[in-house]
């Protein structure tokens, strides 16, 4: 088992001490990040009138602030309604590249039921760099945060 449930009880912890909504996407990518590889750098888009908006991130800077749903691999997530875990991202026709050191890429989404809040998108130098435990450690805290939100 990875080390994320000390990220979800710092989420809820800012929570209870009144962290506003950009405080407590900010820890996560922050946390998230901070656990270091395979997280190379972490985005936190949230959907906003049928366009994910990059709300928060820890690592490299990205031109992708606005997605709109179904391009890319962040907008294929909540166009399916299935996270995605891309081992290359050079072979993925659809892929919106935000550098060349990218290998990989997971985005799970931040959901409240039925509904879809946004996403956690985590970008990877390692290639094919994420596992099914680190698919887990990442839907652990994406489900904490549609709770907290
Ligand atoms: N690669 C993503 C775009 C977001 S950046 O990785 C931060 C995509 O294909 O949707």
């Amino acid at each position: 088992m990875l080390p994320t449930s000390p990220i979800v009880r710092a989420l809820r912890a800012a929570h209870v001490h009144d962290a506003s909504r950009a405080e407590l996407l900010q820890l996560a990518c922050d946390r998230l990040r901070g656990l270091g590889a395979p997280y190379t750098s972490v985005y936190a888009y949230m959907l906003h009138d049928g366009e994910l908006v990059l709300e928060a991130f820890a690592g490299r800077e990205t031109e992708h602030t606005r997605i709109p749903v179904g391009r890319g691999v962040c907008g294929t997530a909540v166009a399916t309604g299935e996270d995605q875990n891309v081992p290359d991202v050079a072979a993925v026709g659809n892929y919106l590249a935000c550098n060349l050191e990218t290998k990989s890429e997971l985005v799970v989404l931040i959901r409240r039921g039925q509904t879809t809040l946004g996403q956690l998108d985590v970008d990877s130098d390692v290639p094919a760099g994420f596992t099914e435990p680190h698919h887990r450690a990442v839907k652990e805290i994406a489900d904490a945060l549609a709770v907290l939100l």
